[in-house]
């Protein structure tokens, strides 16, 4: 039996991850800072550890495989931590992003990218099995991106609005996961994923306009409004400007990987809508 720990169960990838996992014969162990605060579903083994004090590491390792990990800590202790993970399991899964694919939109330099290549370089020089998991930008961000905007009213202001993207619903990214950490997926492999579909910023909001059955204007803002008035990092107005001019960088490596198409962008608003009613 695979056993399996969790590092990010509360998060959007980690907790689709998790999800998924129960519906196998695994035995799935979450790691949390704050037990206390979450909740799981009945089966998990919860353990209480933190990647930035890395002897808290240990117990959760205990008798475990593989781990599936995202890394949003602060990366002070990047090398502790994979030394200890490295020293106590088999396997990792990493989830990464497009850091070696050659389109404008994943080579703007920021400091995300930075240490996930500096997590990636640890990892290599382990001795681990490794899987890196490669997503584009996940669908998921609409809902922190519009759905506020949309509740309020009928307009959406955002920039950029011609920049295409490949949103990937992260529901795809966790079952790509499940098959690397089942080791049904090969080691040493890095999976560039993205949705199906190359969209612009402005076809995406419509699309959820037309799930929702309401017809939203979209109005396009300076990359200074956005950056004032909504809070956008400039790492994101970076890429955004770099995608303009040609199409989304788009794989089939999750159909490959799973054996079924990718969600579209309409799978995943249709299946949020909730979320974008006031
Ligand atoms: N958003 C995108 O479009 C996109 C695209 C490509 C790649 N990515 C990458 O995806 C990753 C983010 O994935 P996500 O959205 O699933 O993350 P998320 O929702 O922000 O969740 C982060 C998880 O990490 C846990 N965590 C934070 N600090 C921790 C610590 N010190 N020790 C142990 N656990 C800790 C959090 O647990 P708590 O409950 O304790 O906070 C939470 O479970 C990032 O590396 C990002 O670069 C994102």
């Amino acid at each position: 039996m695979h056993r399996i720990l969790i590092i990010g169960s509360t998060g959007n990838v980690g907790g689709k991850v998790l999800s998924q996992l129960m519906t196998t014969e695994a035995h799935v162990r979450v790691l949390v800072r704050n037990p206390e605060g979450a909740r799981f579903p009945s089966g998990v083994e919860i353990a209480r550890g933190d990647l930035t004090l890395p002897e808290t590491l240990d117990a959760c390792l205990d008798g475990i495989d593989s781990v599936f990990l995202v890394w949003t800590a602060s990366p002070a202790t990047i090398g502790a931590a994979l030394e200890r993970i490295a020293k106590s399991v088999q396997r990792v899964v990493f989830l990464s992003a497009p850091l070696k694919t050659a389109h404008p939109f994943f080579q703007q330099p920021n400091p995300l990218r930075a240490m996930a290549e500096q997590i990636e370089r640890r990892i290599e020089t382990s001795g681990l099995e490794w899987t890196f998991l490669r997503p584009g930008i996940f669908a998921g961000n609409a809902r922190h991106w519009w759905a506020p905007q949309i509740r309020a009213g009928n307009l959406v202001r955002w920039p950029y609005l011609s920049a295409p993207t490949a949103p990937v619903d992260e529901r795809d990214i966790a079952a790509v996961a499940v098959r690397a950490l089942c080791k049904e997926a090969t080691a040493g492999a890095e999976y560039v994923l993205t949705g199906p579909q190359s969209l612009t910023q402005l076809e995406q909001v419509s699309t959820i306009g037309r799930v929702i059955g309401r017809s939203l204007q979209v109005e396009e803002i300076s990359p200074e409004e956005a950056r004032r008035e909504l809070r956008i990092p400039t790492v994101l107005l970076d890429a955004w400007a770099a995608a303009i001019g040609q199409p989304a960088f788009v794989t089939s490596t999750v159909a490959e990987i799973t054996g079924r198409p990718a969600r579209t962008f309409v799978d995943w608003a249709t299946d949020h809508i909730a979320e974008f009613r006031a």
